[in-house]
């Protein structure tokens, strides 16, 4: 008997073990991060990152403490896989921005609402959960999403875009304005929402006083068993921003070497605001200063100057005071990215945990330029851009452009194969029914040179567009051999006609055509940090350390169309008013006259009878009609000829009025 309960409280002590070790694994998790870096043309990019986190609904259930509510619901109804949702105002710039990191590719943005989704249901319920997911979100977010349920408006990538085939939508309207009340829904969703930590720096003017801010929405969840690891509900919120900070006296100091000095910038200076303390429910709170491998490679050489002794052997032993630039607070750590190809010049990161700073010590880091500094980003190894061509109302082309940039410290030779160097790309390209894209006219440029499709098109993917149903969609995989310049593919396009009511307002300014997307498959945009379990806490450097394709947008393309003409029915309203106005004016006018006519006929009848009074009355009321009064004898024949005129010019403005009415409407 002791011995069976001996074993039963063992049974019970272990299994309780079990349980508390197994909840303890799975909690839900609220992380914030904001990462500073200054930017080579005297701009600071801000990038604040929430990463909330459920665990499986199997294991968890359904409530939740910290993971949004509305985002759970939305997950479980549309049985949503992946998705992503950005709002942007302005275009990042590749080239002076970099185009070869984590940020640029993935949270670089085309202007306006970008959304795409996976879905886990059956191939033939995709549209139908795409449709209400667009209902949903647009009354979440206050934004016009509703309009992508039009199937003019989406489209399904086959490979182009993303790798999942069949259960992808993918849609934008470049057209969005965004503003503060996307944010404010975006924001709701934090658990401390600006109130508190990392997020009440957003101080909405400065945020859209900025030249580019990006507020992105990525899900992701592995709910319904379509992998094998279940690891529940991710949710990351970022947002971008780049910011130009205030030039101050010091600034604007001239130096020997023709530079101007950077302006120097602190977070109260770039928000107005300071952090005061952490978001208590958030599990880590940090702020990084990221320094790009270019400024870091300028700044050895120019402490090796400074010292004068053997260069490029310099280690810095208080990196975050150099000759360059100098942090106002001593970071908590420093973090410097491990790369084989150029272990000297490396990327750095300061970190700053927030967990100590309250309301009465704020944290305002501050970032001081002591000596001009010039550098470069890293490049993508294309440059794209986008431009149309031809003119006139009827037809026209769609160029793109892609330019080889300076390979960056042989940044990606690494990823090229040993004999033929191939520089593989895809394009990924979306047109509205109403540019009428003929795909057989596509020519490819290299170098200026036209050259045979075949040749450098290793895949290619069309969906032609069908009018008023669907949108034409281009995908391309590209093969190019690296000494290449420049590469330049041309479409030809009529221009539909749309009916009056699809229209939008303003619809002379002309229609966009969403950004093409270019991806580079073999070239990945990650940093590599020393394993360490700490790193691996912080979301953000995860991120960072994820392999994720190179990826840019083009410009979006401004087309012209014929519009009608607006007004017409303006002018037919004035004319057709015009012509009543005549119309009753001279009808009022013949009806008043043949009155005054039988008037002054009974008059002259009753002149004679009523004598001096009836005289005198008669004058004063020709008095008040402004008439001299005469005691006339009109002819009956010309009154009766008069009227009769009087009638045919009646019945000929009707008459005009009624043929008007019957041709132009
Ligand atoms: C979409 O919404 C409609 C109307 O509310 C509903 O009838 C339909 O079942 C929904 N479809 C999906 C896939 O959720
Ligand atoms: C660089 O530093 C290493 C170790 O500190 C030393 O062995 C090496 O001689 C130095 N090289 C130069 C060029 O100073
Ligand atoms: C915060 O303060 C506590 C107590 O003073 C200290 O133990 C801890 O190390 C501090 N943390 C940081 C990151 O400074």
């Amino acid at each position: 008997m002791a011995a069976v309960l001996r074993f039963l409280i063992a049974v019970l002590l272990f299994s309780s073990i079990a349980s508390a070790s197994l909840s303890q694994e799975e909690e839900e998790e609220f992380s914030e991060e904001l990462l500073l870096k200054p930017l080579a043309d005297r701009k600071v990019l801000a990038h604040f990152h929430f990463e909330s986190k459920a665990p499986p609904t199997r294991t968890y259930g359904h409530h939740h403490r910290l993971f949004p509510k509305a985002l759970y619901q939305l997950v479980q109804k549309f049985r949503i896989r992946e998705m992503e949702l950005s709002f942007t105002q302005g275009r990042w710039n590749y080239e002076r921005w970099g185009g070869f990191d984590p940020i640029s590719s993935s949270n670089a943005k085309p202007p306006g609402v970008e959304l795409w989704a996976v879905f886990d249901v059956p191939h033939d319920l995709v549209d139908a959960s795409w449709k209400n997911l667009t209902h949903t979100l647009s009354g979440l977010f206050c934004a016009s999403i509703n309009f992508l349920e039009s199937s003019t408006a989406y489209s399904a990538p086959d490979w182009g875009f993303q790798p999942f085939s069949g259960s992808l939508r993918y849609g934008s309207l470049p057209r969005e304005a965004v503003c503060t009340e996307n944010l404010t829904p975006w924001l709701k969703l934090l658990p401390c929402r600006d109130k508190a930590g990392l997020a009440a720096l957003m101080d909405r003017p400065s945020i859209y006083r900025g030249f580019y801010h990006s507020q992105r929405l990525r899900l992701s969840s592995t709910e319904f068993g379509s992998t094998e690891l279940e690891s529940g509900i991710a949710l990351d919120q970022t947002l971008t921003v780049v910011l130009q900070p205030t030039t101050s006296q010091r600034a604007s100091m001239t130096y020997s070497s023709d530079s101007v000095l950077q302006p120097s910038w602190s977070l109260s200076s770039i928000f107005g605001r300071k952090v005061s303390g952490r978001c208590v429910l958030a599990k880590s709170s940090n702020v990084y200063v990221q320094v790009e491998r270019g400024l870091v490679s300028e700044l050895k050489n120019l402490h090796a100057e400074d010292e004068g002794s053997g260069a490029g052997n310099v280690t810095f032993e208080k990196t975050w005071n150099n000759p360059g630039f100098e942090l106002s607070i001593a970071p908590n750590r420093v973090i410097k990215e491990v790369n084989i190809l150029h272990d000297e010049t490396s990327i750095v990161l300061y970190e700053y945990l927030i967990d100590n700073y309250s309301n009465s010590e704020p944290f305002d880091l501050g970032f001081t330029w002591k000596f001009p500094v010039v550098w470069s980003s890293p490049q993508a190894p294309l440059h794209a851009s986008r431009f149309l061509m031809g003119s006139g109302n009827e037809r026209g082309a769609i160029a793109i452009s892609l330019k080889a940039t300076e390979p960056s410290d042989g940044l990606w030779v690494a990823d090229t194969i040993e004999n033929s160097c191939m520089l593989r790309f895809n394009v990924f390209q979306v047109v509205p029914w109403y540019v009428r894209v003929y795909f057989h006219t596509l020519q490819v440029f290299v170098d200026g040179k036209p050259q045979s499709v075949t040749d450098f098109i290793e895949r290619m993917r069309i969906s032609p567009s069908e009018d008023k149903v669907s949108p034409g969609v281009m995908e391309m995989a590209l093969k190019l051999p690296c000494c290449v310049k420049s590469v330049t593919l041309t479409l030809e396009f009529d221009k539909g006609f749309l009916h009056i009511d699809e229209y939008p307002p303003d619809a002379n300014q002309g229609f966009d055509i969403p950004s093409a997307v270019i991806s580079f498959p073999d070239f990945h945009a990650s940093m590599h940090f020393l394993k360490d379990d700490s790193l691996n806490k912080s979301p953000l450097l995860s991120k960072f350390q994820e392999k994720s394709p190179v990826l840019c947008y083009t410009e979006v393309l401004l087309v012209p169309l014929t519009t009608p003409d607006f007004s017409m029915p303006y002018n037919v309203i004035t004319i057709t008013c015009t012509v009543f106005a005549l119309y009753f004016g001279s009808l009022l006018n013949v009806l008043r006259r043949r009155v005054g006519e039988e008037e002054r006929f009974l008059k002259r009848k009753d002149s004679k009878k009523t004598g001096r009074l009836g005289q005198l009355l008669s004058k004063l009321f020709a008095k008040l009609r402004g008439k001299s009064w005469e005691p006339t004898q009109t002819q009956s024949a010309s009154s009766s000829l008069i009227s009769s005129k009087l009638i045919f010019k009646v019945i000929l403005v009707a008459g005009i009025a009624a043929g008007w009415q019957y041709y132009s409407g």
